[in-house]
């Protein structure tokens, strides 16, 4: 399954991130492929405050902690590879039991660990649509990422907007 979203602005990524944060089930992984700045972890804010995460605003990138924890609805845990090498530095890291466990795993730069996600996800790739619009191409892999992203709801931008805080 596959869904495109056109995020012209910061708040519309977000709000794509929000509507995947509420319809997120238990083992949910979300991958964000794509460049720095892109909007990941914008995405990830709009993730978390759609999980009912207390102070969502304060979400940071997880770049030099690899990974960061919020409580919410579903446990959010947020990952960071960027500062990774090799699949074997992030199997020692020893994250088998969070990925596809009871939280929701948002990882971004997982592009050299594909082989060591489980095949259950949802990808997400972020480009460039203008100078500050964002193209979200959103792909489901297994039953838990498809029924997510059916919930998400429909790609169309005026549904991102309404989201606007
Ligand atoms: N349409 C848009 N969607 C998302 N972010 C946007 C958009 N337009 C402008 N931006 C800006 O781009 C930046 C995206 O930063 P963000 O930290 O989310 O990127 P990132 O992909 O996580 O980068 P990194 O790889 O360094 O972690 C923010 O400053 C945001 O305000
Ligand atoms: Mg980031």
């Amino acid at each position: 399954m596959t869904r495109r979203y056109r995020c012209p602005t910061p708040e519309d990524t977000a709000a794509v991130g929000a509507a995947v944060g509420r319809a997120a089930e238990a083992g949910l992984v979300v991958l964000l492929q794509g460049d720095l700045g892109a909007g990941k972890t914008v995405f990830a804010k709009g993730v978390a405050r759609g999980l009912g995460v207390p102070r969502w605003r304060y979400v940071t990138s997880p770049t030099f902690t690899i990974h960061n924890e919020y409580g919410g609805r579903l446990r959010l845990h947020h990952l960071d590879l960027y500062r990774l090498e090799t699949p074997d530095e992030f199997e020692d890291l020893g994250f088998e039991g969070v990925l596809g466990g009871e939280g929701v795993c948002v990882l971004e730069w997982p592009d050299l660990f594909f082989g060591c996600l489980p095949p259950d996800r949802l990808r997400i790739r972020f480009r460039w649509d203008g100078a500050d619009g964002r193209l979200l191409d959103a792909d489901a892999d297994g039953p838990v990422a498809r029924r997510v992203l059916a919930a998400a709801g429909a790609p169309v931008r005026d549904d991102a907007r309404e989201e606007r805080e």
